[in-house]
């Protein structure tokens, strides 16, 4: 098995993510996400709030999924947002044309003119503009007129509400609009498990700046990401890595986009890009909507649009990172063991609670009586079922950073011993010091 194959049969045995409607034979680019991956992803989102309400200028804002078309004509989306495809004339699979001519499905092969299929050695289609919004229709008609598209980013939903954040909240320049929430591509191949899905999420900022302003923030962006990854998320530094985009890369409103790169097992992959948007789309929605989205400039007396750099975060990618930076095997009290080296304000659960022996009522009544008491301030976890060795395996797996044991000890004292995941070394704590030591442990950098 490859590394990443181990990874991935981690994450599904241990309920991270499962293939959705497995039952009915599964949904190529879905996944659901089960207890341990549903309270992980929201540590993630939680700690990228934290981080991004540090600054003084960030408002919060969610809209919804399904957005009218007229917003995709405005954006451009409707015509630009498209993969090349090409299909096999022989066995009909697509690909994408540019991942295609990368070597993405095996060996690039050509007789005479024509492209040859990777998997059937049978002649290619030209590539053809394949958009990847998913349409739907609002109300009880299959009419154009009631046509809507599920949102392929979440940043339109911003542009559309800029006008308020100037009214209401009286934002000034610099300032910066947030919102978290699915996205939805068509994407002709999903793969690699959940890096590329069809249904994901994201964190985006639309951070709105003075067209003048001389500040470099697309780089402020890119240096404040890099912290909280390696700061707020425990990742490695020397896994990520900085990509800009060459001119044939950008997105059709980008001027600029700077990437943030993982080393993933199965290449260097993006997870974040940071683009330079210009006043492309204020200015396209202002034209289309016929409504004034401008800003005044007091210093200038005059009305401008601003200018957009927008980091923008892909949840599941960031998940998936996350793991693969954390996953490793070693070998601890002689025995081999796999473990997700997850940072504590990562982990999906915080601590597992244990009595030693499961067969005696006096250590399994003191051990339930503390998972009650430290439910109240963290995720906890009891299990009393199979050796301590086993249990310890089990919460290494998922990342567990501490497991307390209720002992004999603990009857006589009120001291619980306290393993730390990486060192399996225990520390002997007070029921009065509990609270402090658990948080100085769990306390982000
Ligand atoms: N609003 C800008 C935008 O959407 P993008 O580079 O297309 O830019 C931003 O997407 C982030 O969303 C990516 O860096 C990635 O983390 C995530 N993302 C994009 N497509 C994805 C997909 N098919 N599956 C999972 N995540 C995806």
């Amino acid at each position: 098995m490859s590394n990443f194959e181990k990874i991935v049969n981690l994450i599904t045995r241990r309920g991270f993510v499962f293939y959705s409607y497995d039952l009915y034979g599964g949904l190529k680019g879905f996944y659901d996400f089960g207890h341990l991956g549903v309270l992980m992803k929201n540590n993630i989102k939680n700690l990228w709030f934290n981080f991004i309400l540090q600054e003084n200028n960030i408002f919060l804002l969610e809209t919804p999924i399904i957005s009218k078309s007229e917003v995709f004509q405005a954006s451009g989306h409707l015509e630009n947002f498209y993969d090349l495809l090409i299909e096999c004339k022989n066995c009909h699979n697509r690909f994408r044309y540019d991942h295609y001519l990368k070597g993405e499905y095996g060996e690039v092969k050509k007789n005479n003119e024509n492209y040859l299929c990777p998997l059937c050695g049978g002649n290619l289609t030209e590539p053809k503009k394949f958009n990847l919004m998913f349409k739907t229709y609002v109300g009880p008609t299959e009419e154009s007129a009631y046509q809507a598209f599920l949102r392929p980013e979440t940043a339109q939903g911003i542009f559309v509400n800029f006008d308020k954040y100037l009214k209401i909240y009286r934002a000034k320049l610099p300032f910066g609009i947030a919102q978290v929430g699915k996205a939805f591509r068509n994407e002709i191949t999903p793969k690699n498990f959940i890096f590329r899905m069809r249904e994901f999420e994201q964190m985006e900022i639309e951070f709105f700046i003075h067209p003048q302003d001389n500040f470099d923030w697309l780089n402020y962006w890119l240096e404040k990401s890099l912290i909280w990854y390696t700061k707020f998320l425990g990742f490695k530094e020397k896994n990520l890595i900085i990509y800009e985009q060459a001119k044939e890369e950008l997105a059709h409103y980008s001027k600029r986009t700077i990437d943030i790169y993982y080393k993933f097992p199965f290449g260097d992959d993006e997870i974040q890009g940071i683009a330079h948007r210009g006043d492309y789309d204020l200015s396209a929605h202002n034209k289309f909507s016929g409504k004034d989205l401008s800003y005044f400039d007091e210093r200038e007396n005059k009305k401008i649009i601003p200018y957009v750099i927008e980091p923008s975060w892909g949840v599941e990618r960031i998940f998936l990172a996350l793991i693969c930076d954390a996953y490793d095997e070693d070998e601890i009290d002689g025995e081999k063991r796999i473990v997700l080296k997850l940072a504590p304000q990562v982990a999906p659960i915080k601590i597992a609670i244990f009595p030693l022996l499961s067969n005696k009522d006096n250590l399994i009544k003191k051990a339930k009586e503390i998972y009650n008491y430290l439910k109240n301030y963290y995720i906890v976890f009891y299990d009393e079922s199979g050796s301590i060795g086993r249990r310890y395996r089990r919460q290494d797996e998922i990342g567990t950073p501490f497991c307390l044991t209720v002992d004999f000890q603990s009857l006589e004292d009120n001291t619980f011993t306290i393993r730390d995941r990486d060192t399996a070394k225990q520390d002997r704590v007070h029921f009065d010091d509990l609270l402090n030591y658990i948080n100085e442990k769990l306390r982000k950098n």
